[in-house]
């Protein structure tokens, strides 16, 4: 890879289109997720050797409990086989990893190995991998506004201390601004995904599935990036 590229700092995928790419192969969906895993897997490696210093991954919306329950119990049981089988690697690449959404209606098994592997990598300064599971936009302001209120309700803070970098920090994870969204399988939406850590990320839409974003195609999405002019509202 060129060494004068630039590496955004904070990357956000939506990791799309893995029922279609099972559907298409005349598969059963479920199998488009459980090839998805080992494709991150790839590409959290190569981001960790890259340098990326930040990755939010959309693992499971608030909105994919709308599913059929078989698919969203493979869902949670494949979080569980993953998070445990894929530790060793997560160690020896020292990645961070966080999680963003609400616990609440996870099952136990899955908070489980959520906690544990938050506070086994705790101390870990390479790639940081937020995960977003049961994670929603919208669920993330309504929790952040409330937690803000109960603040300024037992006086801990007051009005004038809310500022943009403040809701920014009491957000489900304190982490910088996204630089760029990946949404792969050709979808052109957020679906709900980091809304406001997104406001001036640059956008790439591959038309490829999930299960066949490897690293050759991230490397595709980095080229584009570096064609990218942001301006921030300013004029450059
Ligand atoms: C993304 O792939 C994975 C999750 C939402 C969990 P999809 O399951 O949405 O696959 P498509 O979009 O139906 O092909
Ligand atoms: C967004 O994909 C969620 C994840 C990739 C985890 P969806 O497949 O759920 O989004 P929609 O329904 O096409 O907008
Ligand atoms: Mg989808």
């Amino acid at each position: 890879m060129d060494k004068n590229l630039i590496i955004p700092n904070h990357i956000g995928i939506i990791m799309d289109g893995n029922g279609r790419w099972a559907q298409e192969r005349g598969l059963v969906r479920t199998m488009g997720h459980k090839k998805a895993v080992g494709t991150l897997k790839d590409l959290c490696i190569h981001m960790a050797d890259m340098g990326v210093k930040y990755c939010s991954l959309y693992a499971f919306s608030t909105e994919n409990f709308k599913r059929d329950s078989s698919e969203v119990d493979f869902l949670m049981n494949l979080f569980i086989t993953a998070f445990k089988k894929e530790f060793d690697f997560i160690k020896e690449k020292k990645v961070r990893v966080l999680f963003s959404g609400r616990r609440e209606p996870l099952p136990e098994g899955v908070l489980k190995v959520m906690d544990q592997i938050v506070e086994e990598t705790s101390q870990y300064k390479n790639l940081t991998l937020n995960i977003c599971l049961n994670y929603g936009s919208h669920a993330e302001i309504v929790d952040t506004t409330k937690k803000i209120c109960e603040m300024v309700q037992k006086g801990s803070i007051s009005l004038e201390d809310i500022t943009e970098d403040f809701i920014q920090s009491h957000l489900y994870q304190d982490l910088p601004p996204l630089d760029y969204v990946i949404r792969t399988s050709g979808e052109l939406r957020l679906s709900n995904f980091m809304m406001y850590q997104a406001s001036y990320a640059e956008f790439y839409f591959p038309s490829v599935y999930f299960p066949d974003f490897n690293c050759e195609e991230f490397d595709k999405a980095i080229a584009e990036y570096n064609k990218r002019n942001r301006r921030f509202g300013g004029v450059k």
